[in-house]
């Protein structure tokens, strides 16, 4: 059976980007395929949390997978920093991760652009980190949103690297993978492509928002004054919205507004309205659940031991191997 490996960043609550780029996948994947799904706690570290928040977060994102219907006993789930080996598969691929390239990475470029002020070593291997987290347990398909699909070529280019100093071809290659065709790509409510948690409050949607926060949120997404010709090119902000549509509601309402507006007969209020109350209708479900979980810690310590045991076992072995491949042998 192949194997899948997936992670998202302690980094706070997750919003419809989340679970529509990756979270959804999962909860299919769990069923056809060996699955480990991790909160990735190392990674968060690049941003400096303190202590408590690191915490907070990491559990929130551990309540909203649940939430979402991943199950621990069909999946592997795992908090990152519970693996140690990890750390040290990350070490051994950073020897042959080479300047250059790392600086190259669009995901970097960003990160250097919004805060200059903290261009960190961890921030630059960030890739090489995943690789890791991927490469450890010989994953073959990573369940990710458009924006990871460089960072998956990269996974490729360390692991194939390895496999070409040491002579073996013990690690397999990991590709981007989601049901539908394409790669997810969510954009925000602001007009700006995507829908993150650093690009302000209003740009994004959490599965833990109340109906009143999710329609507050759609009313005040930007659109234009309206259509003024007959089947004209919408322009970026209302192709989000459209896009936004897509996703949440039916394709018989999603087609009602298409036509509405290939006739400048739309009227953003009305289409906007629709749009929140699939929002609050995708999500209401979620939302109850958050609420429910994050109150039982009991069953939290239980999920995450359990899962801390499984991946270990996994990831001790690969890294045995290893060890044994790069030539640290006993006495
Ligand atoms: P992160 O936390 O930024 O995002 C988590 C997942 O959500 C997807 N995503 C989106 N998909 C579609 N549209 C959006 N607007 C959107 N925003 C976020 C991301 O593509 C991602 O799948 N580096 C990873 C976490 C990670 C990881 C890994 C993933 C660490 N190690 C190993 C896979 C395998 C990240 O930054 O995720």
């Amino acid at each position: 059976m192949e194997t899948v490996v997936s992670g998202i960043r302690s980094t706070g609550k997750l919003h419809l980007g989340n679970y529509y780029g990756a979270v959804q996948n999962f909860v299919k994947m769990q069923n056809q395929y060996n699955c480990y799904f991790f909160i990735a706690d190392f990674h968060s570290l690049t941003t400096h949390p303190t202590p408590a928040n690191l915490h907070g977060n990491v559990k929130q994102v551990l309540v909203e997978y649940l939430a979402c219907g991943l199950n621990p006993e069909k999946a592997t789930l795992y908090v990152q920093s519970d693996v140690p080996e990890i750390a040290e598969l990350y070490l051994y691929l950073n020897m042959n991760a080479y300047l250059g390239e790392l600086e190259r990475s669009t995901s970097f470029k960003d990160k250097i652009r919004n805060n200059p002020e903290n261009v960190n070593a961890g921030l630059l291997t960030y890739p090489v980190l995943m690789a890791a987290d991927i490469l450890i347990h010989h994953a073959t398909k990573v369940p990710v949103g458009k924006d990871q699909e460089q960072h998956l070529e990269m996974s490729r280019t360390f692991g194939n690297r390895f496999n070409n100093l040491y002579q073996t071809n013990y690690f397999k290659e990991p590709f981007a993978f989601n049901f539908t065709q394409n790669l997810v790509k969510i954009p925000g409510l602001d007009g700006n492509g995507k829908m993150g948690k650093s690009e302000g409050e209003n740009n994004a949607i959490y599965l833990s928002d109340t109906p009143e926060i999710i329609r507050k949120k759609v009313m005040k997404a930007l659109t234009d004054a309206g259509p003024t010709q007959q089947n004209q090119t919408k322009p970026p902000e209302i192709q989000n919205l459209f896009d936004l549509m897509k996703v949440v509601s039916t394709s018989d309402t999603l087609q009602h507004f298409e036509q509405l507006y290939q006739t400048c007969q739309i009227r953003y209020g009305d289409f906007k309205k629709q749009l929140a109350e699939d929002m609050v209708l995708a999500t209401a479900p979620i939302r109850e659940k958050i609420i429910d979980i994050a109150a039982d810690t009991v069953y939290l310590q239980k999920v995450t031991q359990l899962g801390a045991a499984k991946a270990r076992e996994s990831a001790s072995k690969t890294i045995n191997e290893v060890r044994e491949i790069i030539g640290f042998r006993a006495f």
